[in-house]
């Protein structure tokens, strides 16, 4: 990565995502009822409530989502997947939490009058998204009591934290559900070693299995060998219980980019 893009990126997420975010807090226009403007949408390319809705048709399908999951979803970005769910369950339970004051702005206007939505800024920091720094994201503990999840989601955060960080989120993500609580998230799967033909990404190994895009700014992308998932499921008492492939790795066609993993806590 470049030293000018590496300037933009700090730009963006330690100035104008701040900024931005006390324009949408205090701006009756921006009242949260449609989609964020595209230059506010930094979780991730495809229009705002479409990929909200796919996010949600996924965790209906893949992880047996229902309107009574006490659900967790960590790294929210802009409220996409919450924005989502308001619309079908209107009472659920949903906790979210990022770094980035812009999404979590975004989302608190936007999930205004359900009352059993709650998102939160946490100062955890990011190479990449929270330049600015915070908890070491290896020390970072969530927010939530023990066992007070049914279905803890993670869509394209795993993707941007090193090993002991991805370690530490799986551990209290594991901590925070129930007894036959699900965990779903979103990776770059490396199954057969870093050799993937047509791969969207090249990674670089950095040991532990773990690959990353740029040496540079590590949180860009991250990878991880399917061994080291079942890895942590092993060492937590948990079922790896199903493997969903992504078409990342080889441009196939397929319901998503990156591959998603599905655990579930014993019950
Ligand atoms: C690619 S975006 C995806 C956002 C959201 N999950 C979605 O799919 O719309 C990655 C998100 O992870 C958040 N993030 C990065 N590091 C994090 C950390 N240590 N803890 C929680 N969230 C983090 C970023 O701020 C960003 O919102």
């Amino acid at each position: 990565m470049s030293r000018s893009s590496r300037t933009g990126r700090w730009f963006k997420y330690a100035v104008a995502a701040p900024v931005l975010g006390a324009v949408v807090r205090f701006t009756p226009f921006l009242d949260g009822n449609g989609a964020p403007p595209d230059f506010m949408n930094f979780a991730g390319a495809g229009e705002f409530r479409a990929v909200g809705r796919h996010q949600r048709a996924m965790l209906q399908q893949r992880a047996g989502l229902t309107g009574a999951d006490r659900v967790l979803d960590i790294g929210s970005g802009i409220g996409r997947l919450a924005v989502a769910l308001a619309e079908i369950y209107p009472d659920m339970t949903y906790r979210g939490f990022d770094p980035v004051e812009l999404g979590v702005a975004w989302s608190r206007k936007a999930l205004q009058g359900y009352s059993g939505f709650e998102v939160l800024r946490v100062r955890v920091a990011n190479s990449f998204y929270a330049p600015t720094g915070g908890i070491r994201a290896e020390e970072f503990e969530f927010p939530y009591p023990p066992g007070s999840k049914d279905l803890a989601v993670a869509l394209s955060v795993f993707t941007h934290l090193g090993a002991a960080a991805a370690r530490q989120y799986f551990s209290q993500a594991i901590q925070c559900l129930a007894p036959g609580g699900r965990l779903y998230l979103t990776t770059f799967l490396l199954r057969d070693g870093p050799a993937h033909t047509a791969a969207a990404f090249e990674f670089y190994a950095l040991g532990e299995g773990t690959y990353v895009a740029s040496a540079d700014e590590p949180d860009l992308a991250v990878a991880f060998e399917q061994s080291f998932w079942a890895g942590l499921a092993q060492e937590h008492g948990v079922q790896l219980d199903q493997v969903f492939p992504g078409t990342w790795a080889d441009g196939s066609v397929g319901d998503d980019f990156q591959d998603a993993l599905l655990f579930v806590k014993p019950g």
